[in-house]
Protein backbone atom coordinates (compact mmCIF):
# COMPACT_ATOMS: atom_id res chain seq x y z
CA UNK A 1 0.00 0.00 0.00
CA UNK A 2 1.45 3.73 -1.20
CA UNK A 3 2.40 5.55 1.82
CA UNK A 4 -0.20 8.35 2.96
CA UNK A 5 1.11 11.76 2.37
CA UNK A 6 2.28 14.25 5.08
CA UNK A 7 3.11 18.16 3.98
CA UNK A 8 4.17 20.73 6.79
CA UNK A 9 5.43 24.27 6.77
CA UNK A 10 7.04 26.46 9.12
CA UNK A 11 7.60 29.99 8.62
CA UNK A 12 11.41 31.12 8.81
CA UNK A 13 11.94 32.94 12.01
CA UNK A 14 15.60 32.77 12.35
CA UNK A 15 17.06 29.95 13.91
CA UNK A 16 14.54 27.50 16.27
CA UNK A 17 14.35 27.20 19.95
CA UNK A 18 13.52 24.18 22.07
CA UNK A 19 9.89 24.83 21.89
CA UNK A 20 9.39 25.07 18.22
CA UNK A 21 12.05 21.28 17.90
CA UNK A 22 9.62 19.61 20.42
CA UNK A 23 6.67 22.12 19.28
CA UNK A 24 6.92 20.66 15.90
CA UNK A 25 10.53 19.45 14.43
CA UNK A 26 10.55 16.87 16.71
CA UNK A 27 7.42 15.45 15.39
CA UNK A 28 8.51 15.43 12.00
CA UNK A 29 11.11 13.78 12.32
CA UNK A 30 9.55 10.83 13.38
CA UNK A 31 6.64 10.76 10.75
CA UNK A 32 9.38 10.34 8.26
CA UNK A 33 9.28 6.36 8.62
CA UNK A 34 5.40 6.04 8.11
CA UNK A 35 4.53 8.87 5.81
CA UNK A 36 6.01 10.01 2.79
CA UNK A 37 6.68 13.58 3.95
CA UNK A 38 6.81 17.17 2.32
CA UNK A 39 8.48 19.79 4.47
CA UNK A 40 9.00 23.03 3.38
CA UNK A 41 9.94 26.88 4.83
CA UNK A 42 7.32 29.03 4.37
CA UNK A 43 8.91 32.62 3.11
CA UNK A 44 6.14 33.89 1.21
CA UNK A 45 4.26 33.52 4.52
CA UNK A 46 7.36 35.53 6.45
CA UNK A 47 6.09 38.15 4.26
CA UNK A 48 2.10 38.30 4.96
CA UNK A 49 3.69 40.12 8.68
CA UNK A 50 7.22 41.03 7.17
CA UNK A 51 7.11 42.25 3.83
CA UNK A 52 8.53 46.02 4.86
CA UNK A 53 11.89 44.49 5.92
CA UNK A 54 13.47 41.53 4.09
CA UNK A 55 16.99 41.67 4.55
CA UNK A 56 17.13 38.55 7.12
CA UNK A 57 14.59 36.81 4.94
CA UNK A 58 17.36 34.90 3.09
CA UNK A 59 19.42 33.85 6.30
CA UNK A 60 16.34 33.18 8.06
CA UNK A 61 15.42 30.45 5.72
CA UNK A 62 18.86 29.13 5.35
CA UNK A 63 19.30 28.78 9.33
CA UNK A 64 15.39 27.17 9.51
CA UNK A 65 16.63 24.60 7.03
CA UNK A 66 20.23 23.93 9.03
CA UNK A 67 18.04 23.15 12.05
CA UNK A 68 15.66 21.04 10.13
CA UNK A 69 18.77 18.74 8.59
CA UNK A 70 20.37 19.18 11.97
CA UNK A 71 17.23 17.79 13.91
CA UNK A 72 16.94 14.73 11.35
CA UNK A 73 14.82 15.53 8.50
CA UNK A 74 16.74 13.33 6.09
CA UNK A 75 16.19 14.98 2.59
CA UNK A 76 16.76 11.27 0.86
CA UNK A 77 13.70 9.97 2.34
CA UNK A 78 11.74 13.42 2.97
CA UNK A 79 10.93 16.35 -0.22
CA UNK A 80 12.65 19.72 1.99
CA UNK A 81 11.78 22.80 -0.27
CA UNK A 82 11.30 26.32 0.15
CA UNK A 83 8.07 27.76 -0.85
CA UNK A 84 9.10 30.43 -3.13
CA UNK A 85 11.22 28.02 -5.46
CA UNK A 86 7.64 26.74 -6.14
CA UNK A 87 5.43 29.41 -7.74
CA UNK A 88 3.04 27.00 -8.52
CA UNK A 89 1.73 27.86 -4.88
CA UNK A 90 1.27 31.15 -5.75
CA UNK A 91 -0.77 30.53 -9.32
CA UNK A 92 -2.82 28.24 -7.12
CA UNK A 93 -3.69 30.45 -4.11
CA UNK A 94 -4.39 33.41 -6.87
CA UNK A 95 -7.35 30.76 -8.81
CA UNK A 96 -8.62 29.61 -5.13
CA UNK A 97 -8.48 33.67 -4.35
CA UNK A 98 -11.56 34.19 -7.36
CA UNK A 99 -14.11 31.67 -5.36
CA UNK A 100 -12.95 32.35 -1.71
CA UNK A 101 -15.68 34.96 -0.38
CA UNK A 102 -13.75 37.57 2.34
CA UNK A 103 -16.04 37.63 4.87
CA UNK A 104 -14.86 33.25 5.29
CA UNK A 105 -11.43 34.57 5.54
CA UNK A 106 -12.77 37.74 8.01
CA UNK A 107 -13.89 35.18 10.11
CA UNK A 108 -10.75 33.11 11.00
CA UNK A 109 -10.34 34.17 14.49
CA UNK A 110 -6.21 34.53 14.24
CA UNK A 111 -7.16 37.34 12.09
CA UNK A 112 -8.67 39.69 14.16
CA UNK A 113 -6.40 38.54 17.24
CA UNK A 114 -2.88 38.66 15.39
CA UNK A 115 -4.07 42.01 13.85
CA UNK A 116 -5.13 43.85 17.19
CA UNK A 117 -2.05 42.57 18.87
CA UNK A 118 0.26 43.59 16.54
CA UNK A 119 0.89 47.18 16.86
CA UNK A 120 4.29 47.80 15.13
CA UNK A 121 3.17 46.93 11.69
CA UNK A 122 -0.11 47.21 9.81
CA UNK A 123 -1.60 44.34 9.12
CA UNK A 124 -4.69 45.38 7.09
CA UNK A 125 -3.38 43.99 3.87
CA UNK A 126 -4.34 41.80 1.22
CA UNK A 127 -1.94 39.13 1.74
CA UNK A 128 -2.11 39.04 5.76
CA UNK A 129 -6.04 38.33 4.64
CA UNK A 130 -5.14 35.89 2.36
CA UNK A 131 -2.82 34.31 4.85
CA UNK A 132 -5.09 30.69 4.80
CA UNK A 133 -5.77 30.23 1.31
CA UNK A 134 -1.94 30.75 0.45
CA UNK A 135 -1.52 27.60 3.29
CA UNK A 136 -4.73 26.20 1.34
CA UNK A 137 -2.60 26.05 -1.58
CA UNK A 138 0.91 24.92 0.16
CA UNK A 139 -1.67 21.80 1.14
CA UNK A 140 -3.78 21.22 -1.51
CA UNK A 141 -1.05 21.43 -4.31
CA UNK A 142 0.46 18.18 -3.03
CA UNK A 143 -2.96 16.54 -2.17
CA UNK A 144 -1.77 15.84 1.39
CA UNK A 145 -3.86 13.54 3.56
CA UNK A 146 -2.46 14.90 6.88
CA UNK A 147 -0.70 17.94 8.10
CA UNK A 148 0.85 17.89 11.21
CA UNK A 149 0.48 20.91 13.21
CA UNK A 150 -0.44 23.19 16.32
CA UNK A 151 -3.67 23.43 17.96
CA UNK A 152 -3.14 27.27 17.02
CA UNK A 153 -3.87 26.47 12.64
CA UNK A 154 -6.57 24.30 13.13
CA UNK A 155 -8.75 26.68 11.80
CA UNK A 156 -6.92 27.24 8.77
CA UNK A 157 -6.88 23.20 8.23
CA UNK A 158 -10.27 23.76 7.96
CA UNK A 159 -10.61 26.46 6.01
CA UNK A 160 -8.46 24.23 3.59
CA UNK A 161 -11.30 21.56 3.52
CA UNK A 162 -13.77 24.34 2.99
CA UNK A 163 -11.13 25.41 0.19
CA UNK A 164 -11.22 21.93 -1.24
CA UNK A 165 -14.94 21.10 -1.20
CA UNK A 166 -15.94 24.47 -2.91
CA UNK A 167 -13.19 23.76 -5.93
CA UNK A 168 -14.72 20.20 -6.35
CA UNK A 169 -18.03 21.24 -6.23
CA UNK A 170 -17.70 24.00 -8.44
CA UNK A 171 -15.71 22.34 -11.26
CA UNK A 172 -14.33 18.63 -10.31
CA UNK A 173 -12.83 16.93 -7.37
CA UNK A 174 -9.28 17.22 -7.96
CA UNK A 175 -8.45 17.63 -4.08
CA UNK A 176 -8.69 15.13 -1.10
CA UNK A 177 -9.85 16.66 2.09
CA UNK A 178 -6.92 16.85 4.60
CA UNK A 179 -6.68 16.15 8.26
CA UNK A 180 -5.16 17.93 10.77
CA UNK A 181 -2.56 15.67 12.49
CA UNK A 182 -2.11 17.20 15.99
CA UNK A 183 1.12 17.28 17.80
CA UNK A 184 1.48 17.12 21.38
CA UNK A 185 3.77 19.90 22.58
CA UNK A 186 5.22 19.43 25.70
CA UNK A 187 4.67 22.65 28.02
CA UNK A 188 8.12 24.49 28.45
CA UNK A 189 8.23 27.99 29.71
CA UNK A 190 11.34 30.17 28.93
CA UNK A 191 14.12 30.35 31.79
CA UNK A 192 12.19 32.95 33.53
CA UNK A 193 9.05 30.82 33.55
CA UNK A 194 7.28 32.59 31.00
CA UNK A 195 6.08 31.88 27.80
CA UNK A 196 9.36 31.26 25.59
CA UNK A 197 9.98 33.84 23.32
CA UNK A 198 13.20 35.16 21.12
CA UNK A 199 12.77 38.71 21.75
CA UNK A 200 12.42 38.18 25.62
CA UNK A 201 15.70 36.73 25.35
CA UNK A 202 14.20 33.40 27.83
CA UNK A 203 15.00 30.62 24.68
CA UNK A 204 17.27 28.12 24.75
CA UNK A 205 18.44 27.07 21.33
CA UNK A 206 18.31 24.44 19.49
CA UNK A 207 22.38 23.97 18.53
CA UNK A 208 23.50 26.25 21.50
CA UNK A 209 26.76 25.53 22.96
CA UNK A 210 26.46 22.99 26.06
CA UNK A 211 28.49 25.82 28.16
CA UNK A 212 25.95 28.67 27.26
CA UNK A 213 23.10 25.77 27.75
CA UNK A 214 24.32 25.37 31.30
CA UNK A 215 25.04 29.09 31.89
CA UNK A 216 21.13 29.98 31.04
CA UNK A 217 19.62 26.55 33.06
CA UNK A 218 21.41 27.54 36.34
CA UNK A 219 19.73 30.71 37.04
CA UNK A 220 16.49 28.93 35.45
CA UNK A 221 13.43 30.06 37.39
CA UNK A 222 11.55 26.99 39.79
CA UNK A 223 9.18 26.99 41.64
CA UNK A 224 8.56 30.33 43.07
CA UNK A 225 7.81 29.19 46.88
CA UNK A 226 11.14 27.35 47.58
CA UNK A 227 12.95 30.15 48.63
CA UNK A 228 15.75 28.41 50.74
CA UNK A 229 17.17 25.27 49.87
CA UNK A 230 15.45 24.06 53.37
CA UNK A 231 12.26 24.36 51.86
CA UNK A 232 10.59 21.80 50.37
CA UNK A 233 9.44 22.48 46.88
CA UNK A 234 6.73 21.53 44.58
CA UNK A 235 7.66 19.75 41.30
CA UNK A 236 4.77 20.29 39.61
CA UNK A 237 4.77 24.07 39.41
CA UNK A 238 8.38 23.95 38.57
CA UNK A 239 9.24 24.69 34.90
CA UNK A 240 12.48 23.35 35.66
CA UNK A 241 10.63 19.84 36.33
CA UNK A 242 8.84 20.14 33.04
CA UNK A 243 11.83 20.00 31.43
CA UNK A 244 12.73 16.87 33.40
CA UNK A 245 9.33 15.24 31.96
CA UNK A 246 10.87 15.82 28.40
CA UNK A 247 14.55 14.98 28.67
CA UNK A 248 15.36 12.55 31.75
CA UNK A 249 14.13 9.35 32.14
CA UNK A 250 11.67 8.21 34.86
CA UNK A 251 14.08 7.20 37.40
CA UNK A 252 15.60 10.12 37.54
CA UNK A 253 12.29 11.94 37.24
CA UNK A 254 11.41 10.69 40.21
CA UNK A 255 14.64 10.90 42.02
CA UNK A 256 14.14 14.61 41.43
CA UNK A 257 10.80 15.16 42.67
CA UNK A 258 11.33 13.14 46.06
CA UNK A 259 14.22 15.23 46.37
CA UNK A 260 12.48 18.64 45.80
CA UNK A 261 9.38 17.67 47.72
CA UNK A 262 11.53 16.69 50.77
CA UNK A 263 14.44 19.20 50.75
CA UNK A 264 16.71 16.22 50.22
CA UNK A 265 18.14 18.13 47.23
CA UNK A 266 18.52 21.66 46.45
CA UNK A 267 17.33 23.31 43.07
CA UNK A 268 20.77 23.42 41.53
CA UNK A 269 21.66 19.77 42.24
CA UNK A 270 18.53 19.12 40.43
CA UNK A 271 19.66 21.53 37.95
CA UNK A 272 22.49 19.57 37.16
CA UNK A 273 20.54 16.58 37.06
CA UNK A 274 18.69 17.81 34.34
CA UNK A 275 22.18 18.79 32.42
CA UNK A 276 23.41 15.22 32.48
CA UNK A 277 20.27 13.88 29.98
CA UNK A 278 19.48 17.66 28.44
CA UNK A 279 22.92 18.02 26.86
CA UNK A 280 23.73 14.54 25.63
CA UNK A 281 20.05 14.90 23.70
CA UNK A 282 21.34 18.20 21.92
CA UNK A 283 25.01 17.71 21.30
CA UNK A 284 24.21 15.41 18.37
CA UNK A 285 22.07 18.06 16.60
CA UNK A 286 24.73 20.90 17.96
CA UNK A 287 27.44 19.46 16.08
CA UNK A 288 25.24 18.32 12.64
CA UNK A 289 24.48 22.08 12.67
CA UNK A 290 27.85 23.08 12.97
CA UNK A 291 29.00 20.89 10.63
CA UNK A 292 26.12 22.01 8.07
CA UNK A 293 26.33 25.53 8.65
CA UNK A 294 30.08 25.76 7.37
CA UNK A 295 28.67 23.97 4.60
CA UNK A 296 26.18 26.55 3.51
CA UNK A 297 26.47 24.93 -0.42
CA UNK A 298 25.75 21.53 0.59
CA UNK A 299 22.69 23.22 2.24
CA UNK A 300 21.25 25.13 -0.57
CA UNK A 301 21.51 22.04 -2.82
CA UNK A 302 19.46 19.97 -0.73
CA UNK A 303 17.01 22.79 -0.64
CA UNK A 304 17.46 23.50 -4.67
CA UNK A 305 16.60 19.27 -5.40
CA UNK A 306 13.84 19.05 -2.81
CA UNK A 307 12.68 22.10 -4.65
CA UNK A 308 12.64 20.59 -7.75
CA UNK A 309 11.10 17.18 -6.10
CA UNK A 310 8.25 19.63 -5.14
CA UNK A 311 7.78 21.31 -8.12
CA UNK A 312 7.18 17.91 -10.04
CA UNK A 313 4.51 17.17 -7.95
CA UNK A 314 3.15 20.75 -7.98
CA UNK A 315 3.40 21.24 -11.53
CA UNK A 316 1.13 17.68 -12.04
CA UNK A 317 -1.47 18.89 -9.51
CA UNK A 318 -1.94 22.59 -11.65
CA UNK A 319 -2.39 21.06 -14.78
CA UNK A 320 -4.76 19.17 -13.64
CA UNK A 321 -6.57 21.90 -12.49
CA UNK A 322 -6.06 24.22 -15.15
CA UNK A 323 -8.03 21.75 -16.99
CA UNK A 324 -10.57 21.28 -14.63
CA UNK A 325 -11.19 25.10 -14.58
CA UNK A 326 -10.60 24.79 -18.91
CA UNK A 327 -7.76 26.98 -18.59
CA UNK A 328 -5.53 24.95 -20.79
N1 LIG B 1 0.91 28.71 9.16
C1 LIG B 1 1.90 27.77 9.59
C2 LIG B 1 2.49 28.27 10.91
O1 LIG B 1 2.53 29.45 11.16
C3 LIG B 1 3.01 27.60 8.58
C4 LIG B 1 2.48 27.03 7.31
C5 LIG B 1 2.37 27.66 6.11
C6 LIG B 1 1.98 25.72 7.14
N2 LIG B 1 1.84 26.82 5.18
C7 LIG B 1 1.61 25.62 5.77
C8 LIG B 1 1.84 24.62 7.99
C9 LIG B 1 1.05 24.45 5.27
C10 LIG B 1 1.29 23.46 7.48
C11 LIG B 1 0.91 23.37 6.12
O2 LIG B 1 2.94 27.45 11.68
FE1 LIG C 1 12.21 22.80 40.63
FE2 LIG C 1 14.01 20.90 40.95
FE3 LIG C 1 14.06 23.11 42.49
FE4 LIG C 1 12.15 21.33 42.79
S1 LIG C 1 14.33 21.01 43.12
S2 LIG C 1 11.87 23.54 42.69
S3 LIG C 1 11.81 20.61 40.70
S4 LIG C 1 14.39 22.99 40.28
Amino acid sequence: MAKQRVLSGMRPTGRLHLGNYLGALDNWVKLQDEYECFFFIADWHALTTDYADTRELRANTREVAIDMLAAGIDPNRSTLFVQSAVPEHAELHLLFSMFIPVPWLERVPTYKEKQQEETTKDLSTYGFLGYPVLMAADILIYRAQAVPVGVDQVPHLEMTREIARRFNALYRPVFPEPQPKLTEVPKLLGTDGTKMSKSKGNILELGESPESITAKVRPMMTDPARKRRSDPGDPDVCPVFDYHRVFSPAAVQAEAARGCRTAGIGCLDCKAMLLEHLLPTLAPIRERRLELARDSARVDEILREGSKRAQQVAAATMAEVREAMRLN
